[in-house]
């Protein structure tokens, strides 16, 4: 298995290209399945996310092809979804390797008014239920029953439109029952809905492909089913989560850095967050401008939806906070169980201790490398980020959780002047 290796100590300089969103191009990915007619989607990043969502798709019976994009460049890859679906079933070997497989059931409800597909089960961050996503698509007309690990829904009538209120804005349940509603017979009145750009962009590829959907950017979803959707093209989002983890990047090694294509409106308590810490983060032009000033601050963050500092966000701000001066206590509310990575940077020599679902971070002058090694995709990358301001060399084993959301992140920081490299394992 492949590792990487970080020097620290050398602050960053230079321009860092921001691909397209995983959060956003999996979703669309399935809404591709809504439609026998072809869906363009451009500026599809190069990640092991997408190759699984890809043979998801495909083996239901719906082609995918990819062209072009160049590892880590501003030229993004272009994914063609379209075609008869043949195959209802999610199997579970595919499932198992990622959540956001669920993300096949309303669309398929909805297309072909049958699906089976895996539980998802528990997963390195928490037990992570999808009820939410079940209870609205019966609230839409689905039967839905469990059995032997899979989730058997059926709609022999098709769907029909219904007022669902989400008890907590989950993003994938609102994703799922927003895809659905499209085809779905009347009107859909989705409530404490997620508001997550990626939601956003979901919402314009759909009304691109013909469906009506109004309240895009709100917590309230008004969608009038159709007939039928059409062909279109649409260029994913820029990666908020990756343009959030750079900026941690810049403010942990100092320096500046200029995120092209990054977008100051997507980012959320990020911005003001990393301004209390020291960090300044401006637009320039089609950039995000993001400087250390003097030096890092403990600042108290805790994770909640959009526009709320993001979860997928705090182990990458932790490593921060490990070198600020002063205390910080960063609280995670979306997910139970997401410091994992908290006792790879006390390994480094931070000073962290976790109270329930906070933790308390006092800085510390320095920290050391060490071996390290992380058990999810955002927990690796924070460990990546501690080593760049770690004195001697970190090793992040296990990178295949890296390779699910960061596309070419050592070529990145080694281009803006990082000592960073992969070995191949
Ligand atoms: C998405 C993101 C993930 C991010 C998360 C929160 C994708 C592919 N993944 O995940 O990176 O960390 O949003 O921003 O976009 N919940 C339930 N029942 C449900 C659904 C969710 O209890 O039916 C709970 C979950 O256990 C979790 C919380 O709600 O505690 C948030 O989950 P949700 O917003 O659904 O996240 P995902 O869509 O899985």
């Amino acid at each position: 298995m492949d590792k990487i290796l970080v020097r620290g100590g050398r602050p960053l300089s230079g321009d860092i290209v921001i691909g397209g969103a995983k959060n956003a191009s999996l979703p669309l990915m399935t809404a591709g399945m809504l439609t026998d007619a072809r869906l363009t989607l451009t500026n599809v990043p190069r990640l092991a996310d997408i190759a699984t969502m890809s043979a998801l798709i495909s083996q239901h019976g719906v082609a995918v092809e990819v062209r072009g994009g160049t590892v880590g460049g501003n030229d993004g890859r272009t994914l063609s979804i379209g075609g008869a679906i043949s195959n209802t079933e999610a199997p579970y070997d595919i499932v198992r390797k990622m959540r956001a497989s669920i993300l096949v059931l309303g669309p398929l409800l909805a297309r072909v008014g049958e699906a089976r597909v895996s539980l998802p089960g528990g997963c390195a961050i928490g037990t992570r239920p999808i009820d939410l996503h079940l209870k609205g698509l019966e609230q839409m007309g689905a039967e839905i029953a469990l059995d032997g690990g899979y989730v058997n829904a059926k709609a022999p009538r098709g769907l029909h439109g219904a007022t669902i209120v989400l008890p907590f804005a989950s993003v994938g349940a609102t994703e799922n029952i927003l895809m659905a509603a499209t085809l779905a017979d009347g009107q859909t009145v989705l409530a404490n809905a997620a508001r997550e750009p990626e939601i956003g962009d979901l919402v314009a590829c759909l009304i691109a492909m013909g469906a009506r959907i109004e309240g895009a950017g709100t917590d309230r979803l008004t969608i009038e089913g159709v007939k039928r959707l059409h062909a279109a093209t649409h260029e994913i989002v820029a990666d908020r989560i990756e343009t959030a983890t750079f900026a941690c990047a810049a403010a942990i090694a100092g320096g500046s850095v200029r995120l092209l294509g990054g977008r100051l409106e997507h980012l959320g308590a990020v911005v003001s967050t990393l301004a209390q810490a020291g960090v300044e983060i401006t637009q320039d032009g089609d950039a995000l401008a993001v400087r250390r000033l003097n030096g890092l601050h403990g600042v108290d963050a805790m994770t909640e939806p959009y526009p709320g500092f993001p979860t997928d966000a705090q182990a990458q701000f932790m490593a921060v906070m490990a070198v600020a001066e002063g205390a910080s206590m960063l609280t995670e509310n979306i997910f139970e169980n997401r410091f994992m990575h908290v006792p790879e940077l006390t390994r480094m020599g931070a000073n962290i201790n976790v109270h329930g679902s906070s933790a308390i971070v006092r800085g510390v002058l320095r920290l050391s490398g060490a071996q390290v090694m992380a058990t999810d995709l955002r927990a690796s990358v924070s460990l990546i980020l501690a080593g760049l301001a770690a004195q001697g060399e970190t090793t992040v084993n296990r990178v295949y959780h890296l390779d699910r959301g960061y596309e070419a992140v050592e070529r990145k920081l080694a281009a803006v002047g990082a000592d960073i490299e992969r070995v191949a394992g």
